[in-house]
């Protein structure tokens, strides 16, 4: 009785696997990617340029990302290879060239010249339309990019990887790739399935977070400006000649339904007017608060599966490098599976993670010097807040602190 049952509940396991399979439709791939934002476009598209086959899934709607408000600001060498590769040269046209910023304290402005200080130069675009012109052109180049999946799960990282997910239309895939890259965001699927044994994770937390506005307004200024004040932190940033993104600190558990337009503007003004310099105000259009913290996980490989972008780090959003950072990470991961394609050898895949950590590790301590100079910390004695006024006032009036920030700001010479 007992044996038959046993051998009843195998036969019916048996059947639902068969069935299982059968339902499951096999796509066959050279690179399967986790995540359709600007990270997994730009490697799809990259691979394609070199006849490499890519199947982009994506949990997100194409609508969804499209509408999610990003930051805006590209180092020069993420516009080179958006418009080298030939995704757009639409971020020449429509976006701006900055060539400095401002950092402002005590009241009063100091310009951090570029080109002045390091011959380069960064660009006001923002991220949702880097992602629009990837998904454009991936769209035009007939690439495989299916968003708006459900139930991804991936296996067998270590060997073939295969990803598992139910299209928008409830139909089940399964996909067989040589190589798997999780670019699947700050939330990654990808991230979660490596062994803990086989990977470290470092956090730091910061004891704030932004809050940010889109507001219907004409320009404040020309170029960003980074404020430091008593009153905590601001940032003001630009998207067109009518709409203006502006940033201040926060407590991370600030709710955007306490803030009002008045309360909105009351704080940017104590902690950005002054001595002549005064916003230019608006309706707030959007208001949210964004999380704050650094993260990073290494390595960066595990087995057959690459992470690249947010799924691997996070770096706060002082001096904007998240988007850059995952543009030169998938940079790094074409090079590895282009010369393992072209050659046959393993030995850029094999120094990915290395090379991909060493920007990243820089980025981190720019995000966390530039963060930990311009904020408030709470419970700051008198002692703190002076030394950080020093601390400015030493960077701004030495040209090699300029240049140290200005060559951070624009991206750090050479592939690393
Ligand atoms: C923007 C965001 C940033 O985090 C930053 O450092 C600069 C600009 C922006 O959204 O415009």
């Amino acid at each position: 009785m007992e044996e038959a049952h046993r051998t009843a509940r195998a036969n019916a396991g048996i059947r639902n696997e068969a069935r299982n399979t059968m339902a499951r439709t096999t796509i066959t791939t050279q690179v399967a990617i986790m995540g359709a934002g600007p990270a997994g476009l730009m490697l799809s598209h990259l691979l394609a340029k070199q006849g490499i086959e890519s199947v982009v899934v994506e949990i997100r709607s194409r609508k969804e990302i499209q509408e999610t408000v990003r930051a805006g600001i590209l180092e020069h060498g993420t516009v080179n290879l958006l418009v080298d590769s030939g995704v757009s040269d639409r971020v020449l046209r429509d976006g701006d060239r900055h060539d400095g910023i401002e950092l402002r304290f005590n009241g009063e402005s100091h310009r951090i010249d570029f080109k002045e200080l390091v011959g380069e130069s960064v660009w006001l675009y923002p991220q949702t339309d880097v992602f629009a012109d990837l998904a454009a052109r991936r769209e035009a180049d007939g690439g495989d990019v299916r968003y708006s999946v459900t139930d991804t799960t991936v296996h067998e990282l270590e060997g073939k990887p295969k990803v598992w997910f139910t299209d928008a239309e409830g139909r089940e895939f399964e996909i067989q790739s040589d190589f798997l890259v999780g670019a699947d965001g700050s939330r990654s699927h990808c991230r979660r399935q490596i062994p803990e044994a086989a990977r470290t994770q470092h956090f730091h937390e910061y004891p704030f977070a932004w809050f940010g506005i889109l507001t219907e307004a004409p320009r404040s200024s020309d170029e960003l400006i980074y404020a430091n004040s008593e009153h905590g932190f601001a940032l003001i940033s630009q998207r067109t000649e009518t709409v203006q993104r502006m940033y201040f600190q926060c407590d991370p558990t600030e709710n955007v339904a306490d803030w009002d337009d008045e309360r909105i503007w009351t704080e940017l003004r104590k902690r950005v007017n002054g001595n002549g310099f005064e916003l230019k105000e608006g309706p707030v259009t959007e208001k949210m608060v964004l999380p704050f913290r650094s993260f990073v996980q290494s390595p960066m490989r595990h087995g057959n599966l690459f992470l690249a972008g947010d799924a691997a780090h996070t770096v706060p959003p002082t001096g904007a490098k998240g988007l850059n950072l995952a543009i030169h990470d998938v940079k790094v991961l074409f090079e590895g599976l282009d010369s393992f394609y072209a050659t046959g050898s393993t030995g850029l895949l094999d120094s990915y993670s290395d090379h991909a950590l060493d920007r990243v590790w820089k980025a981190q301590h720019f995000s966390y010097w530039m963060t930990s100079m311009l904020h408030s910390l709470p419970g700051a004695d008198d002692f703190g807040r002076a030394r950080q006024l020093g601390e400015l006032h030493s960077v701004v009036s030495s040209q090699h602190a300029k240049a140290y920030l200005a060559e951070q700001y624009t991206g750090w010479p050479g592939s690393r």
